[in-house]
């Protein structure tokens, strides 16, 4: 069985091992800062087991030698931002915690793929990579899964038609700068520019660049983890099966797209090892256009790394 580690057993984390667990995709490891905290939702996951019929292990612990020989690591530990706490505050706490994460992946698990979620997204990717001092292609982010997930969702509940014909696709930082694409976005290989008004889908993609804020606001407390966790999972999916699946991820660009050393939102081609290819797309002069100010944010996040260090 593979060995799949889940670093953070809060929402996100122990939603996405649970979901990895019902697919069976290999053993689970929760590990969390908070004694007992791993161990008690690995232990209810794990009788869940019976009941549901699935095989694999789950344990939980608070000590990084039991990440040793991971295949897949996700990474969804930090601290969400609180009222009265800046984005640097925020940054300055979850840059932290991910070197601290990225020190223990590099030392017990050195051959690990891992999926960074912590948000500042992009950035925290980026402090991973930093920090591990991996090949990038085995570091990269979720949010295009994510957020073209949202897009999706809406598309779906305004046409009244299945979501399973839907392929949505956005780009860029995971972030209000995302940049959803609607002539990439289809239903049945029919781009949604053909089915639906102008102003339809700028209402979609006004609502999917704040489908996060949308779910913060309703749950007052707490941000979203059902569906965060199910793209973490289809990610987590297509390195383990080698699946090859075209995704877009928060991946390293080394001069594709015209950027470099810069984590942002793209399609690439997902298997074995993590990213084995990223898809260059020819965009139009708008498209770019956002795409340029979406990897500027992301720059600029870079650059206030150095100065919060
Ligand atoms: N090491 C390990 N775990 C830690 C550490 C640390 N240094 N610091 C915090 N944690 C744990 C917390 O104890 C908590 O259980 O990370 C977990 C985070 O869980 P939640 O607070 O429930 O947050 P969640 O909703 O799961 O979101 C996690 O994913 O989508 C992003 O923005 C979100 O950055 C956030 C992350």
């Amino acid at each position: 069985m593979p060995k799949i580690t889940v670093i953070g057993a809060g929402f996100v984390g122990a939603t996405a091992a649970q979901r990895i667990a019902e697919k069976e995709l290999g053993d689970v490891v929760l590990t969390d800062i908070v004694e007992g905290l791993p161990q008690g939702k690995a232990l209810d996951l794990l009788e869940a087991g019976p009941l549901f019929g699935y095989d694999s292990k789950i344990t939980g612990t608070n000590d990084y030698k039991d990440i040793e020989g991971s295949d897949v690591i996700v990474i969804t530990a930090g601290i969400a931002r609180k009222t009265g706490m800046t984005r640097e505050d925020l940054l300055k706490i979850n840059t932290k915690i991910i070197t601290e994460v990225s020190q223990n992946i590099a030392r017990y698990a050195p051959d690990s793929v891992v999926i960074t979620v912590t948000n500042p997204l992009d950035i925290m990717t980026y402090v991973t990579l930093k920090t591990t001092g991996f090949e990038p292609g085995r570091v990269f982010g979720m949010s295009g899964v994510l957020d073209s997930g949202r897009f999706a969702a809406f598309i779906a509940m305004e046409l009244g038609c299945s979501i399973r014909d839907i392929n949505a696709m956005v780009l860029g930082g995971h972030g209000d700068t995302m940049v959803p694409l609607p002539r990439f976005t289809t239903v049945t290989g029919i781009p949604i520019t053909e089915l639906m008004t102008v102003s339809t889908i700028q209402r979609l993609v006004e609502r999917t660049i704040s489908g996060g804020a949308e779910i913060v606001n309703l749950l007052k407390t707490g941000s979203a983890f059902y569906a965060p966790s199910a793209a973490v999972t289809n990610m987590v999916e297509a390195v383990i099966k080698d699946t090859e699946r075209i995704m877009p991820v928060c991946a390293y660009l080394d001069g594709e797209y015209g950027k470099k050393d810069i984590y942002l939102g793209v399609p690439v081609k997902l298997g074995k090892g993590g990213v084995k290819q990223v898809i260059e797309l020819k965009l139009a002069s708008d498209e770019k256009k956002a795409l340029d100010r979406s990897a500027k944010a992301v720059m600029d996040g870079i650059a206030s790394l150095k100065v919060v260090n």
